[in-house]
């Protein structure tokens, strides 16, 4: 029989690489290398022996490529994904979404590998609804379900820097579709629609300085006490999605490669669309509900305006409703976890991993 192919997973560190890397290493014979600059989130599997991990960072071009050298399919996570990010350290973001994975592309059709490069679902920017003013319940679904291959792509203008990230992630998509078209590269995309799960995002003070994205940012609020901030009154809306459900996506592809390559996947759970602001309900109830010593607390739920929270140039898709009938037909993934089961075993991880660190401060 012949061998597996051989994956290399750069950014296997991070959220969503520390998921994939254990599931291939838990459900599938194949050899795994992994490539990061931090290790922390995966260092329960640093001892497989089908896994090689090389503390690396991907402006080292040179050792990158060897190591793409030895393998078959390539998935590229490494980026700066945190929306605080986007309008204050736009260079940085650019050149980590846009010119490293460029590299990366270059020698992957170079060298005849797989890509599997993470997009965003940020790439579709503002929805048309959102210039119609009619409301949230008027809209029709023309003007906001976002389809991969249809759904013009609007970004705001060059001085809200907030669009830095979407505006990298989208060139390097159609530097994809270019390579593809001119050199015959073998790609495939995935749009994540907000992905939620244990390991995704650091506690500022705790494990991490600065603001992370908003569901770390709650589940800070609710452990320390702090008032929630809703951004602009939390009216944007968006799906969030479990995380066992987007590596259930990546499986898909890998087992229908055929199907996969060549085309841009949205992966995100449409049942789960929720407004930031019930978000924050949500886990507030929850969060009472899974630690029943705090369900006589009152949280406080405070809004503050966008620039005062992210600072000048922040503006912010809308809402994201992903059409994910080409990700069922092509590679039949179908998202399983409904929000409520998502939302605890998320918040129930960030409890069990912060709650000793919270106990000192003070209680309602
Ligand atoms: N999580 C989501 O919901 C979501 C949404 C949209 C897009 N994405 C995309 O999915 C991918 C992974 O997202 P994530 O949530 O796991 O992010 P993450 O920040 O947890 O992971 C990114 C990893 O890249 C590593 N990294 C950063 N700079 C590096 C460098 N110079 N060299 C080597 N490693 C470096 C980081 O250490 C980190 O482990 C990203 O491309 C992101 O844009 C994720």
């Amino acid at each position: 029989m012949p061998a597996s192919p051989k994956i290399l997973i750069l950014g296997a560190g991070g959220f969503i690489g520390s998921h994939l890397l254990e599931r291939i290493l838990t459900t599938t014979d194949r050899q795994v290398i992994g490539i990061d600059i931090q290790s922390s989130k995966i260092e329960h599997l640093l001892d497989s022996e089908r896994l090689t991990f090389a503390q690396l960072n991907v402006h080292d071009t040179r050792a990158v490529t060897e190591y793409i050298e030895q393998a078959d399919i390539v998935i590229s996570l490494v980026a700066l994904c945190n929306p605080a990010l986007y309008n204050t350290i736009p260079l940085d973001v650019i050149d980590i979404n846009f010119n490293r994975p460029y590299e990366l592309v270059k020698v992957c059709a170079r060298m005849g590998k797989w890509l599997i490069h993470f997009s965003t679902s940020e790439i579709y920017g503002r929805t048309i609804a959102s210039y119609t003013g009619l409301s949230y319940e008027e809209q029709e679904p023309k003007n906001y379900l976002l389809n991969e291959d249809e759904t013009p792509l609007v970004l705001g203008p060059i001085s809200n820097q907030r669009w830095s990230y979407a505006c990298a992630k989208q060139l390097l998509e159609r530097v994809l579709y270019a390579f593809a078209f001119e050199k015959g590269l073998q790609y495939s995309v995935i749009r994540p629609f907000n992905f939620i799960g244990p390991r995704m995002d650091f506690i500022p003070g705790v494990d991490g300085e600065g603001t992370p994205r908003v569901l770390a940012c709650f589940m800070e609020a609710l452990l320390f006490h702090k008032p929630i901030r809703l951004v602009d009154g939390g009216l944007n809306r968006r799906v969030f999605t479990y995380i066992d459900d987007a590596v259930d996506a990546l499986m898909c592809m890998l087992r229908h490669p055929d199907q996969a390559k060549g085309h841009a996947f949205n992966v995100g759970n449409v049942a789960n669309e929720i407004s930031i602001a019930d978000l924050a309900r949500k886990m507030v109830a929850t969060y009472k509900d899974l630690r029943p010593e705090f369900s006589e607390c009152d949280f406080e739920i405070n809004v503050v305006s966008g620039k005062a929270f992210y600072g000048e140039g922040y503006e912010d898709s809308d809402r994201r409703v992903p059409d994910i009938a080409k990700a069922r037909e092509l590679i039949g993934w179908e998202p399983k976890t409904g929000l409520d089961r998502a939302l605890r075993n998320t918040m129930r991880a960030y409890i069990e991993q912060y709650a000793s660190a919270a106990a000192c401060r003070k209680a309602c």
